[in-house]
């Protein structure tokens, strides 16, 4: 009775390692691994961890030869393991050793030894292959493979299992050169039924013990369950302890691999997230690593001076920093100039090439890498588009640490679900949503994610790109886009583009509909990027004006509030200017409707210069919400005919006599300073009596605009003053 549930708790219980311990399993000490690897690839590391996780042990063969059994991405190839694996198999004279020979670059493992060699000795074989759903590379074989009832038919030399002397005479056979296919070798023998007989060779044909992805896609999916996390085969309901992407599976495989094994779980987020890491925290400034900052203009951009502004706010020694700027727009010289003229003897080193140099955008990339590969003490290379908002000043040094040789910040769209990396590939290439995607987008699972594609932002090592990717031509490709070409040759080179989303990094600006036909263009960005505009624009305090109550009544009924930055009131003055068509202040106007205006003013309407449609956003998300507040029961569309900027002067219009505003409510916002820029100027309302003497600029009176608030502008006697002012709801 007992052995009969020993049994039967073997059969069910592949996952609970203490369960099967009759007698006869195989030691674990018995178990050796073996790999080809000529290189430490990222595929490399990534499995030798999940072998450590397990305490597999492991011996890697080949290291430092020049691999010369074919291109992995494109076999056949794969003789130089076999000869590798056969010299190495002469030194095993333990009659009991099981051997494991793997792939490594794209391999992982889901489970234990124990489990593996539990499901090995239930195949009741003396050497177990893995098996394929696609016959390759000579497809004449199948009908000489045998039939099987259920699973999967051929032969996948990417990984088995066997006893040492049944693998040693396996291999006895084996004279072939280092570039013939280990692939068609095994399977010549796996076919020959003397061989398969004598040699004892079956296939794992239910991926009980090996998972090849090629052809298998559809039947593996993740498994999250009691705090572990493993691939299932769904169609077989197996759990496969060595996971495989063979072929064209590499996405797949590097998909897996963020979460196996135990890379992240529900229950304990991102294991790898806090490994290897480079702690800067300590470091003298002089011993920060030297980066070069990449930025790249390649297209009319809003925001570019607060680019530059957030540039300069990293946290980062900039004598350690050295720039590489490449422009191609003439509409931002100015802007770069002007950072430069005051910041450039900060940074250890400054390049710039503009548009007069006529240089196309893939070349520039390349000259950026250089400056980095041919320098000997960079050690990075930060690349980073102009369209990119750097909103987290630890950035750079948060992605040092991270330690990889390829990473990049997750930085979205407001309100989108775009953001800088793909999950997934389509079969052509383009974009493909992965199972991860909203999950990752929306924080709900943070960590280091590898993924098939980046832009915008990343960060290299400098190693990496004197080795791995030394390709000059790294951008160019006949049929896709740079980017893509780009990414594609990273993939194609074994280096992992991680991106993380531990941290908010930033966004990015949506560059359409950009207009440069203005002084300051950025005002007009307000429907294109309002976040942007609004941290650009709108005051500080704006948020204490409805939430804590930070409005006040210099006189009844008028309210007065924060609500333009500085550099809004600054850039509305100077556009104005910039435009210069002042009215003359005369009664006669041929601007509105009817030719005559009663109180007429030296000023400019917003929509001679194109800024109606804006200005009413503006209205209607900043002023109606106070408007509201203030007059309970009255609703705003926030609709006027009538918005302008003013201008007094002493010897032009200093002042303006009593009248009423031919609107159901003003918003009258001070554009410039009193004691600085103008002495006197004020409003002055007669029915009470009572002035607001100093206007506060980038504050906005509200207030009643006929019956009770009959007002005047008071004289400005020296300076110029500039108001701005709606007449809203007329
Ligand atoms: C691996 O070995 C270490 C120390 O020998 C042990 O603490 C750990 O639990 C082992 N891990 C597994 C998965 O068996
Ligand atoms: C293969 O080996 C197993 C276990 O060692 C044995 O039971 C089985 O009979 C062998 N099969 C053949 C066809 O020799
Ligand atoms: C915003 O309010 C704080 C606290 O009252 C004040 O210190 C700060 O100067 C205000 N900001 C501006 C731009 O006025
Ligand atoms: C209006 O106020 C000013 C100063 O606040 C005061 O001097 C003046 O007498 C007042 N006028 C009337 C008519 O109350």
């Amino acid at each position: 009775m007992r052995g009969v549930l020993v049994v039967l708790a073997c059969l069910f219980a592949s996952f609970s390692p203490l369960a099967c311990n009759q007698q006869g399993s195989i030691p674990e000490g018995d178990l050796l691994v073996l790999t080809v690897a000529t290189q430490e690839t990222d595929g490399f590391r990534r499995f030798l961890r999940s072998a450590k996780h397990f305490n597999y042990t492991i011996k890697v063969l080949g290291r430092g030869e020049t691999w010369k059994g074919g291109d992995y991405m494109s076999p056949p190839g794969g003789g130089q393991k076999v000869r590798l694996l056969k010299s190495a198999l002469e030194d095993i004279q333990d009659e009991n050793r099981v051997i494991l020979l793997v792939d490594s670059y794209d391999v992982i493992f889901s489970s234990g030894p124990r489990e593996l060699l539990k499901k090995f000795q239930q195949a009741k074989h003396r050497v177990v292959f893995s098996a394929e759903t696609l016959i390759w590379p000579d497809r004449h074989l199948e009908d000489k493979h045998p039939h099987v009832r259920e699973g999967k038919r051929f032969l996948g030399a990417g990984g088995f299992i066997g006893y040492a002397p049944n693998l040693k005479q396996m291999l006895s056979d084996w004279s072939g050169a280092d570039s013939d296919s280990d692939q068609l070798f095994f399977t010549k023998l796996y076919i020959n039924p003397e061989k398969r007989k004598s040699i004892n060779i079956t296939l794992d044909n239910k991926c009980r013990l090996f998972q090849n992805l090629h052809g298998a896609l559809d039947e593996v999916v993740l498994k999250f369950e009691d705090g572990r996390v493993r691939a299932r085969n769904v169609l077989y309901n197996t759990l496969p302890v060595i996971i495989h992407g063979n072929g064209p599976t590499k996405l797949q495989i590097n998909y897996l691999g963020n979460y196996i094994p135990h890379l992240w779980m529900f229950e304990t987020g991102c294991t790898l997230c806090n490994e290897g890491l480079r702690p800067l925290s300590g470091l003298q400034e002089s011993e920060y690593p030297v980066v070069v900052i990449g930025i790249f203009i390649q297209q009319p951009t809003p925001f570019v001076s607060v680019f530059f502004e957030r540039l300069l706010n990293l946290k980062y020694p900039k004598n350690r920093l050295r720039l590489f700027i490449y422009n191609q727009e003439l509409h931002h010289e100015p802007h770069i100039r002007t950072f430069l003229e005051y910041h450039e003897s900060e940074y250890q080193d400054v390049k710039l090439i503009g548009p007069e140099e006529d240089i196309d955008p893939v070349t520039s990339r390349n000259i950026g890498f250089d400056m980095c590969r041919d320098d000997i003490d960079c050690e990075y290379f930060f690349s980073i588009d102009v369209d990119v908002v750097l909103k987290n000043e630890d950035m750079l040094r948060i992605l040092i640490e991270l330690n990889k040789p390829f990473i990049a910040p997750m930085m979205t769209k407001p309100g989108r679900l775009w953001t800088n990396f793909w999950g997934a590939l389509s079969a052509d290439g383009y974009y493909a949503r992965s199972e991860d995607y909203m999950d990752i987008v929306k924080g709900r699972r943070m960590g280091l994610w590898n993924v098939p594609y980046v832009s915008h932002i990343f960060l290299i090592k400098a190693d990496t790109l004197r080795t791995d990717l030394k390709d000059p031509d790294l951008f160019e490709s006949a049929t896709l886009d740079p980017d893509m070409a780009f990414c594609s040759k990273v993939r194609n080179k074994g280096v992992f583009m991680f991106v993380t989303n531990m941290h908010t990094f930033g966004r990015v600006l949506s560059t359409e509909n950009y207009q440069t036909n203005h002084l300051h263009n950025d005002l007009w960005q307000i429907f294109e990027n309002p976040v942007e505009w609004e941290e650009r624009y709108i005051h500080e305090n704006y948020s204490k004006v409805l939430r804590d109550g930070l409005i006040e009544m210099p006189c009844p009924d008028v309210y007065w509030f924060p609500v333009f930055t500085d550099v809004a009131c600054k850039h509305l003055i100077e556009e104005m200017e910039h435009f210069g068509q002042w009215s003359g202040g005369r009664n006669v106007d041929k601007r509105i409707l009817g030719g005559y205006e009663n109180v007429p003013t030296v000023d400019i309407h917003m929509n001679q210069v194109g800024y109606d449609k804006e200005w009413q956003k503006f209205l209607l998300d900043y002023a109606a919400p106070v408007t509201e507040k203030m007059y309970p029961g009255y609703y705003t569309m926030a609709q006027f005919d009538l918005a302008f900027v003013v201008r007094y002067k002493p010897d032009e219009q200093p002042a303006l006599r009593p009248h009423h505003d031919a609107s159901t409510f003003t918003i009258n916002i001070a554009l410039n300073q009193v004691g600085i820029d103008y002495q006197g100027g004020g409003c002055r309302f007669l029915r009470y009596n009572c002035s607001v003497n100093a206007p506060r600029r980038g504050w906005a009176l509200l207030h009643p605009g006929r019956l009770t608030h009959y007002h005047e502008g008071l004289p400005t006697i020296e300076g110029v003053r500039y108001i701005s002012v709606s007449f809203v709801d007329p």
